[in-house]
Formats: structure tokens, sequence, C-alpha cells
């Protein structure tokens, strides 16, 4: 008769990270050409001035972004790939839906028969697949875990309308996880939220049928994304406050106990605003926006990635992960490096 197991005790290091952006960029110079927008509208809405652009006739793809990704974080964490036992890959802009991103990924970076999914949860997506991998890992299901967040927005933009297009940029980083005997390392409180019935606030339509009542179908491209801006805009600023608000009272400490809050890159407007509630200085708050725009489900681990490469986010700092997307979805995971 099998007993039921006890969960090893063991904490959860972030042993590697890495990111992958294309060359090609798209500045705001650049869509003052193709729509009736301003670098000045852009910038002071947004604070975004350049992002990146995948280039489909040089290969470019989800694929090939986070392949790059991914190779990155397994050579900066030192293991040998045969040690990853799941790879998840958060993404709306996976090629196909079937077969999942993260198979095509895991062959060709060769992980061999490791299992491999996409999440869907939008800009959520990355913070939502390091929450479920973490807890794999500490209840001792898989000892090694790769995380990785991408989008290829522009493959989804209509740049016939500039309420939207002039915000997303392509971009994919990832993190290796794995078993440490440390017990103090890793999430110290976490949360997982959707609400479904604002759906209609940011939606990439396949079908006509997909369409919902209050938009016209006759109206939108389809297959690009469609997003009431305000109505985002309003929810997301107070439900990213009251996300770091939650984590920190689960986690019982203050916001200033934090080294670093790594932020989705969805509005610089929006940052701030998070920001100046809790009285977080401006230099543990993390902002490439202007760089990048918004890479939903990439924005993440990039920021993560750039900030382990000037040396922040060390060994035992308290790092919370805050993210917001499509779904309407919202993650948070707070760390102790
Ligand atoms: O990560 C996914 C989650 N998504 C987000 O977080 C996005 C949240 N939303 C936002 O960041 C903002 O709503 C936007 C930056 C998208 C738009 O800013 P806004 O201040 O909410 O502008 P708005 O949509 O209310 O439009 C204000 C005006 C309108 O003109 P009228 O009707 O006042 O004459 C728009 O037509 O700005 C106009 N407008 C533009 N003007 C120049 C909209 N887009 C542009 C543009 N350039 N690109």
């Amino acid at each position: 008769m099998s007993m039921p197991q006890t969960p090893p005790a063991r904490g959860v290091t972030i042993l590697g990270t890495g990111r992958a952006v294309p060359e090609g960029r798209l500045t705001n110079q650049d869509l003052e050409k193709i729509m009736d927008t301003s670098d000045e509208w852009i910038v002071q809405r947004t604070g975004i001035r350049e992002r990146r652009k995948c280039d489909p006739s040089k290969g470019e793809s989800a694929v090939s972004l986070c392949t790059d990704a991914l190779t990155r974080a397994i050579e900066d964490s030192g293991i040998d790939r045969s040690e990853i036992d799941l790879l998840v890959i958060g993404t709306v802009t996976g090629e196909m839906t079937c077969p999942a991103t993260a198979c095509r990924v895991g062959k060709r970076v060769g992980l061999g028969n490791a299992g491999a999914f996409d999440l869907l949860a939008a800009c959520s997506g990355f913070v939502y697949g390091l929450n479920i991998a973490h807890d794999m890992i500490r209840v001792g299901r898989c000892r090694t875990i790769a995380v990785v967040g991408c989008d290829v927005m522009t493959e989804v933009m209509d740049y016939s309308n500039r309420g939207v297009s002039i915000l997303f940029g392509d971009a994919a980083g990832a993190v290796i996880l794995q078993a440490t005997e440390d017990q103090s390392q890793g999430i110290l409180a976490s949360a997982l939220h959707a609400n479904g019935e604002r759906w209609a606030d940011l939606y990439l339509p396949r079908r006509e049928r997909d369409v919902p009542d209050q938009d016209d179908p006759n109206e939108l491209q389809l297959g690009t994304l469609q997003m009431r801006g305000r109505e985002v805009y309003k929810f997301a600023v107070g439900t990213f406050a009251n996300l770091i608000g939650e984590t920190l009272e689960k986690a019982g400490i203050e916001a200033s106990d934090v080294a670093q809050y790594v932020c989705h890159q969805s509005n610089a407007r929006m940052l701030e605003s998070a920001r100046e509630r809790f009285g977080i200085e401006q230099d543990r708050m993390y902002v490439n926006i202007d760089r990048y725009g918004n890479c939903s489900a990439g924005s993440v681990p990039v920021c993560l990635d750039e900030l382990r490469s000037v040396g922040k986010c060390q060994t035992g700092d308290l790092v919370m992960f805050v993210a917001f997307g499509g779904g309407l979805t919202w993650a948070s995971s707070l760390w102790r490096l």
C-alpha cells in the first residue's frame, strides 16, 4: 500500500535568468509616420519611447525568443539542461495552440522528455507560472523547473488602432528554479486572481463569434488585440496597489522591507501611482517601459534579468513580482531569493 508522501523540507531558489529581445526597434517617431499620434502624447501618457519588434523574415518568433532566453538562463544557472524536469511558458502569442510553444522550445533547447506546457494568463502569465512552478518544487514533485514569459505582441497589433498599438512590444525572459536545502529561500506570500466578468476589456478575437456584443466585428480586425484602455487603466491602477498591499499583509512585512519590486510594465503612470501609495523609492521599483513598451508576459522576467545583470536581486533579498493583464488576471509572488 502506498503511503501519502510528506513534502520534503526544502526551499526554492532562482538559480539563473536570461532574456531575449529582437534587434528591430519601433520608435515613437516610426509610429508618427504610420498613424495620427505624437512622441509627446505617447511619452506623457505611457512613458514609452520605443519597443522591440520581431522580424518573421529572419525567423524571429515566440519560439526563437523563448529558445534564446531559456538558453541564456540555463548558461547563467550553470546547470546541465538534462536536469530540467518541466518547462512552463506563459504566452498568449505562441505560433499555434497545438503544439504548445513549450514543446517546440523544449525540443530546440534539448530538454529531452521533460514536461512542457503553455500557460494562458496574458500579462500575468509569467508570475502565474512562477507561483505554480515554485509550489511544485516545494512539495517535491519536481527538482528543477524552467519558467519563461514571452509575448510577440507586434504580431497581434492593428497599427490603425492607435489607442492600443502604441503600447506593446516583443520580448522573452526566463528563470531556472531549483530545490535547495536552504528552507529560507522561496516564496513567502503569493496571490493568483482573475475576474472573468471583465474579459471583454482586453481580448484577442480569432473569429467573428468571439467579439462581444458591445463591439462591432466589422469595425475591428480579427486576430488583433482589443482593449478598452481607459477602463483597464482604472481597474489596473487600484488592483496593482491592492495586490502589493495584500501580498505584504500575507507575508507580515512592510513595503520598505522589500528590496525590489519587479512589476509588469503596463504604463509608467500606473507604476508611479503604486510607488507613491506605498512610499517606495524610485530605485526599488524598476522601470524599462521606455525601452521596450508593454511586453505582456515577457515584461517581468526581462526586468528581473536586467536587474540581476547590474547586481540587484541578490541572494537573501526580498523581491516582489507583480503583474496584471487580460482575463482580467492579476498575480503576485514575494520571494526571499
Ligand atoms: O498590460 C495590459 C494592460 N493594459 C494596460 O495596462 C493599458 C491601460 N490603459 C492605458 O495605459 C491608457 O488608457 C492608454 C495609454 C491606452 C490611453 O490613455 P488614456 O489617457 O486613457 O487615453 P484615452 O483612451 O482616454 O484617449 C484620450 C484621447 C482620445 O481623444 P479624444 O477623444 O479625447 O479627442 C483618444 O482618441 O487621446 C486619443 N488617443 C491618442 N492620441 C494620440 C488615443 N490614442 C492616441 C495616440 N496618440 N496614440
